[in-house]
């Protein structure tokens, strides 16, 4: 599926989403005439519309789509995406159901697991994932290998991924355990490019056994559990829409 037929959704469902009616009344006032997109008379249930389609109902223009927001802790085993062919386990199987399609901005690996934000809110998402826009990505890596100074100025000053050089990233040691040959590092990068901390990390000899992304801008992972969702408060939802308010530790 693409991304504009993601975004698209059943007529009734938007009616009823808009919150004047349920599902079923909607799709009544549908097959009585009474539904207009884009000034036309639409009779047929199936028609799917986009969130730019202006739907009027007994002439009356429908609100404009609320805007949700959410975070869930997106749990290991399952893919970010919205459908699978395969019907595999995805994240949109651990989403409530909010009305509308709720998008997830980017994406973890199907073993990662942690913070995967999600929202109706088109250009949020672009805003976020735009390569300009540089929030900060926290990583709780559980690596192969007592980790060394010298790897974590690799890691910090940035290494080559297919000819290009990854940003300055942040590097804090948890915990080394000697005995059992693994280190806990606490890694914050600046962009989002596929595999990226566990592509670092085997660049510098270290292979990742675990990854949980424990925060995203200025969203922290905190107490939800792998699988749950919870909405984002007001504020939350303007530090994400703010830059400035999104704290840089990587400059
Ligand atoms: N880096 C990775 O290697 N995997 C993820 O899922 C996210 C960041």
């Amino acid at each position: 599926m693409n991304e504009e037929n993601l975004s698209l959704e059943r007529l009734q469902k938007r009616i009823a989403a808009s919150g004047i009616c349920s599902r079923r009344a909607a799709e009544k006032l549908i097959e009585d005439g009474k539904v207009t997109v884009n000034g036309s008379v639409i009779t047929e249930l199936g028609t799917k519309v986009s969130p730019e389609d202006v739907i009027a109902v007994n002439g009356k223009t429908l609100n404009i789509a609320k805007k949700h927001y959410l975070v869930m802790n997106k749990p290991k085993g399952y893919i970010t995406t919205l459908s699978d062919p395969q019907n595999r386990q995805n994240v949109s199987m651990l989403l409530p159901d909010m009305g509308h399609q709720l998008k997830p901005i980017g994406r973890l690996d199907k073993d990662t697991e942690g913070v995967l934000l999600f929202t109706n809110d088109g250009d949020l998402i672009n805003k976020l994932l735009h390569p300009s826009y540089h929030v900060e990505k926290e990583y709780l890596a559980t690596v192969e290998g007592c980790i060394q100074p010298k790897s974590i100025k690799k890691l910090e000053s940035g290494l080559f991924i297919e000819g290009r050089k990854t940003k300055p990233a942040k590097v804090n040691v948890k915990h080394v355990d000697k005995d059992n040959n693994i280190s806990t590092i606490l890694i914050t990068i600046s962009e989002g490019r596929k595999h990226q901390v566990k592509i670092m990390c085997q660049m510098v000899g270290h292979f990742v056994k675990h990854l949980k992304r424990t925060r995203f801008g200025s969203i922290q992972l905190d107490k939800l559990k792998p699988g749950m969702c919870r909405l984002l408060t007001k504020p939350e939802v303007e530090k994400l829409k703010n830059p400035k308010l999104i704290s840089t530790i990587i400059k």
